[in-house]
């Protein structure tokens, strides 16, 4: 264990969707400065637990969540919470990129200017930078800030979101599955990206790979069926698990 501090915190969290029980009394503490890979196998609630910790569930109607969630100490699912404020805290990048059809400039200006983060152009236009250098995209976009963001490559277009998700200056990021549409190279580039996040971010990315957990994450939760199984030290979990079913998944007996 290290000793971060606790970014967020989940305590006895349940979901249902309708009449399926898709997520069990799970607990975790999330460190920051740290990256928490969640992985299980398909349908395991994954996805649903990440969309927890920004409210995204709020928006699908069928879904119902119980329990607690802290963000620094401070109930997010608390009533006074407004949930656009804490999406701008807690961002997320999804599983296939998907910039606005708008040009790759305001693609990244979209977030600091809902939330007037920019007096002036000349901000906006700083912030811009360095939301795209920090996405390690900007070499790239420099020259042509005015095309439309759908017309980059996959990859370019994936670290393009993950700029829009940073230029709020969240403190939190949650990536689904952020690589699955994107080759070796540009996934390359994208975990490159997660490890230099760290330093300023809490982030928790769901992935299908271990290899990529185990290349990005210090820590790891392993779901199954709706339940937090195992969690901790990510080198623990993928040589000396404690449970049998994280032995079972990690040597591909399931899943
Ligand atoms: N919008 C929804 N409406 C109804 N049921 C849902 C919805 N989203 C997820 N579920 C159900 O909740 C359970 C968990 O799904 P979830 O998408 O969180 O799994 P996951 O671990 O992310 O899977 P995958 O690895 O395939 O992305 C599944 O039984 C799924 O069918
Ligand atoms: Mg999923």
């Amino acid at each position: 264990m290290t000793n971060k501090p606790i970014k967020m915190s989940a305590n006895g969290v349940q979901v249902w969707y309708g009449d399926t029980h898709a997520i069990k009394d799970v607990s975790v503490d999330l460190e920051d400065r740290t990256v928490t890979a969640f992985i299980g196998p398909s349908g395991c609630g994954k996805s649903t637990f990440l969309r927890c910790l920004n409210r995204m569930n709020d928006t699908i109607d069928i879904c119902r969540v119980e329990g607690d969630i802290h963000l620094d100490g401070q109930d997010i699912y608390d009533r006074r919470v407004d949930p656009v404020q804490l999406r701008a805290r807690v961002g997320m990048v999804f599983q296939k990129p998907n910039p606005f059809p708008k040009s790759i400039y305001d693609n990244v200006a979209y977030g600091p200017r809902i939330h007037g983060l920019a007096p002036t152009r000349a901000d906006l236009d700083q912030l811009v930078e360095e939301a795209l250098r920090h996405a390690a995209l900007w070499e790239e976009v420099k020259d042509r800030l005015t095309a439309p963001g759908t017309g980059l490559s996959g990859g370019q277009q994936q670290r393009l979101c993950i700029a829009r998700a940073i230029a709020t200056q969240p403190e939190v990021l949650l990536m689904d599955e952020p690589c699955s549409a994107l080759d070796p190279i540009a996934t390359g580039q994208v975990e490159e990206l997660i490890a230099n996040l760290t330093k300023d971010f809490c982030v928790a990315i769901v992935t299908h790979s271990m290899q990529q957990a185990a290349r990005v994450s210090q820590r790891t939760a392993f779901f199954h069926l709706g339940n937090l199984v195992e969690y901790g030290e990510t080198g623990q979990i993928f040589t000396n698990p404690v449970d049998k079913r994280t032995e079972s998944y990690i040597t591909g007996r399931i899943g």
